[in-house]
């Protein structure tokens, strides 16, 4: 695989991969997708048991039916935490709620899923891996996960079989809007050094 596209120095993609929610309509080239899932795929994983499975989804009408659930689902895990209007959704989540909205207009959706249950440390990293070339390539991504009242209408809409499970659902664009720092809390306070608690040397 010639990777060479992916040049963007590590630390420029990893401190600028924040969530891209919003994208341009325009299509992702298959070769660069191609790029993105060679990318998935070199990650670690379980006794290199390659249980990661991964299905690109770029036909607009199966992305529009997919929407239509991904907006139920959103909405199920909102009433979950008991919000069912808008007008009571905190300011931090009307981004996600935005793409709840957008979801059926994105050009491209990566469904990263493993073989059988309880795999997720074996898919994880790949989704990751594939996350990142897509920033390297200009290309923005948020990982997003659905809800059990719509799996079963999810892995019939796809021909899911029922031992093989989801992890992640990732939308793929071109940005509108910038990539850019996001916001952590500092290492000092979610790292430790030689025992829980450990003060680390870094303010
Ligand atoms: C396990 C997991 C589930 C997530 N689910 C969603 C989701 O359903 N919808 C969404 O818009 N973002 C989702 N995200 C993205 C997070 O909201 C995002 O990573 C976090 O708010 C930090 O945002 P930032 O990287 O832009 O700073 C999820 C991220 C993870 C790791």
């Amino acid at each position: 695989m010639d990777h060479s596209r992916l040049s963007m120095p590590l630390g420029e993609a990893i401190f600028t991969q924040r969530s891209i929610r919003r994208f341009k309509p325009d299509p992702i080239p298959l070769a660069d997708i191609e790029l993105l899932l060679e990318a998935a795929v070199r990650a670690p994983n379980g006794g290199n048991q390659q249980v990661a499975r991964f299905l690109v989804v770029n036909d607009s009408a199966t992305i529009g039916k997919f929407g239509a659930l991904y907006h139920e689902a959103w909405w199920a895990k909102r009433r979950d935490m008991g919000i069912s209007r808008p007008e009571d959704l905190p300011p931090a989540m009307l981004s996600a709620a935005r793409l709840a909205d957008e979801m059926g207009e994105v050009p491209c959706i990566v469904f990263a899923l493993a073989t059988h249950r309880h795999l997720a440390n074996s898919v994880i990293p790949a989704a990751q891996n594939l996350m990142l070339a897509a920033r390297a390539i200009g290309i923005g991504s948020v990982p997003t996960t659905l809800h059990p009242s719509v799996m079963e209408r999810f892995r019939s809409m796809f021909a899911i079989p029922e031992e093989v499970e989801l992890h992640f659902c990732v939308p793929l664009g071109y940005p509108r809007g910038n990539f850019g720092a996001n916001v952590r809390r500092p290492i000092s306070e979610t790292t430790f050094l030689n025992r829980w608690a450990g003060p680390v040397p870094w303010t």
